[in-house]
């Protein structure tokens, strides 16, 4: 990648330390500096990765040297952390969710434009090979008309989880919008959109079982979709001792089924394009860790999301997965939780409010 190399600076060393890792494997681009208000982290970090440390995000903002701002930090502050990046002329790339209320991710929407500036979004799962050619398989029709497209995501988190020191964030609804659905789940909730297209409307329910957590531990959710198709999910962290995520696809032609990373079952196109998708994809599940271990997550997926970030500033280009997509599963997670909490079935769109 010819060109100047983009210098990135990552705010929340938790997950961030993940952006650092990908930010070096990222052609094109460059970690430039790193900032954390918890001097014991930020110490750490500046020693491992010998760049700039900040222990203040308006030090890192008035860095005349950065391009682009990594947002690692608790949910709830994300919009807010962004508007200020926006408004201080950096390009943006946000940890999933995006925020966790749409009233704020529309504030950033019209920061981000007003700033002409890029803001790129994490949801990994999109830049992996097998949901790219499931995606693309679905699109040429091949599965036929959607018809049901089904979501599990059986994982575990232990107590200590909450209760460590980076813990009392999580699972609250103030900070982490939700438990089970809004952290963890929020990948397979956009997963299953970026396979079967936006969701019109919800049903679901959740409650808290085995933690001593304010918001939810396990959320189930009907979903129907803008074509029609029909669709459930699962989200836990109560399911010992984790397992992967599966997704169930199936339509007037074909269906598939994968778990994790591998796919289990295709049954789209021809025999040549049945073979060839289970030679490259078929074969034995190597479980990554992420069911059991937050920070057990492939940096791999977040190297392509910072390459991509690389392109969209040179080529003056949307990034691949923009805010306009992201902010569709927080919607769609904020739906369930008020359609389980009133008990009745929500429109989508109402939960994302007004975007003028
Ligand atoms: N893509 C993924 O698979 C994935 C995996 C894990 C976490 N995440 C996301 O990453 C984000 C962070 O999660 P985490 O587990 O690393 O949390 P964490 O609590 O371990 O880390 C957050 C860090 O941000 C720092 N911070 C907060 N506000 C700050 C500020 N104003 N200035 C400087 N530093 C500040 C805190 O001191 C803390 O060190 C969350 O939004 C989470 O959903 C994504």
């Amino acid at each position: 990648m010819a060109g100047k190399a983009i210098r990135f600076g990552v705010v929340g060393l938790g997950m961030g330390e993940h952006h650092c890792v990908a930010i070096n494997n990222a052609r094109g681009a460059t970690l430039a500096a790193v900032c954390d208000k918890h001097t014991g982290r930020l110490a750490e970090r500046v020693k491992k990765f010998g760049v700039t440390g900040y222990d203040n995000y308006d030090d890192l903002l008035r860095d005349p040297d950065i391009d682009v701002i990594s947002i690692v930090t608790e949910s709830g502050v994300h919009a807010d952390m962004g508007i200020a990046a926006a408004k201080a002329g950096k390009h943006i790339v946000m940890e999933k969710p995006v925020d966790i209320a749409p009233t704020r991710i529309n504030k950033l929407e019209k920061a981000v434009a007003a700033a002409g500036v890029k803001c790129g979004c994490i949801f990994q799962s999109r830049m992996n090979p097998l949901n790219i050619a499931l995606k693309k398989a679905i699109e040429k029709g091949k599965m036929g008309r959607v018809i049901g497209i089904h979501g599990a995501l059986p994982w575990f988190r232990g107590q200590e989880y909450f209760s460590g020191p980076f813990g009392p964030w999580r699972g609250t609804w103030a900070m982490d919008g939700g438990g089970s659905m809004m952290n963890q789940g929020i990948h397979t909730i956009d997963l299953l959109t970026f396979l079967a297209g936006p969701v019109k409307r919800v049903c679901g329910f959740y409650d808290v079982f085995d933690h001593d957590i304010e918001a939810e531990d396990h959320a189930v959710a009907c979903l129907q979709f803008a074509n029609g198709a029909l669709g459930t999910v699962f989200t836990t962290t109560c399911a010992r001792p984790g397992g992967p995520q599966a997704i169930y696809g199936f339509g007037s032609k074909g269906s598939f089924r994968k778990e994790g990373d591998v796919l289990v079952h295709f049954e789209m196109g021809g025999k040549t394009e049945r073979t060839r998708m289970m030679e490259k994809f078929g074969g034995k599940q190597v479980d990554g860790g992420a069911s059991k271990d937050a920070m057990a997550v492939a940096a791999d997926g977040h190297t392509l999301i910072m390459e991509d970030m690389v392109r969209a500033i040179r080529q003056n280009r949307e990034p691949a997965i923009p805010l306009s997509q992201a902010r569709h599963a927080v919607e769609i997670v904020c739906a369930v939780y008020k359609a389980a909490g009133t008990g009745r079935t929500i429109e989508v769109a109402r939960v994302a409010g007004a975007r003028g």
